[in-house]
């Protein structure tokens, strides 16, 4: 869903969807744009093969990655993973999207870590930009967002 938004939003650019479920990509549904693509992948090897091509980004979104709540599951948190400081290499904006704040306070302090300076805050969409930001909105629940930027 945020995929084919961006893409619309933005008709200049190729905008490049990643998931590594295939249950969760069969819920796409095109609304129209041409300009993009769905990727079946791990995000990190991913932005390997970016920084390895010598490509960077104009802008780049985390949308609720999965929060691995339990304190003995840090290292699976995208920002707990070994790969996560290759974010900054790859520039651009940088957007990540929880609702859950303790997971938007951990992932500011790694991204400052790693050069990434960025704010981090509560905000209520016009409109949801993805399915789980649609349920956890008709849930009620709190959304927290990190917005920075990459200087390579
Ligand atoms: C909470 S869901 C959010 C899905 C979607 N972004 C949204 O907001 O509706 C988290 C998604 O992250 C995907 N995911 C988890 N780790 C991943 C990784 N390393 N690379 C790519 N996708 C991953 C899962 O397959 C899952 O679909």
């Amino acid at each position: 869903m945020s995929t084919a938004l961006i893409a619309a939003a933005h008709p200049d650019a190729l905008v490049v969807g990643i998931d590594q479920s295939a249950h969760r990509l069969a819920k796409h549904q095109a609304i129209g744009a041409q300009n993009y693509l769905l990727l079946r992948a791990e995000a990190e090897p991913f932005w390997s093969c970016l920084i390895d091509a010598g490509l960077t980004l104009h802008s780049h979104w985390l949308l609720y990655p999965n929060p691995w709540p339990k304190a003995s599951q840090i290292k699976r948190r995208v920002h707990g993973h070994g790969a996560f400081p290759m974010l900054s290499r790859l520039g651009g904006a940088l957007e990540m999207r929880t609702n859950w704040g303790i997971f938007a306070t951990e992932f500011s302090q790694a991204a400052a870590l790693i050069g990434i300076n960025g704010q981090t805050e509560s905000f209520i969409p016009d409109s949801p930009m993805t399915l789980f930001e649609r349920k956890y909105g008709d849930r009620g629940h709190t959304l927290q967002r990190f917005r920075g930027k990459c200087v390579i």
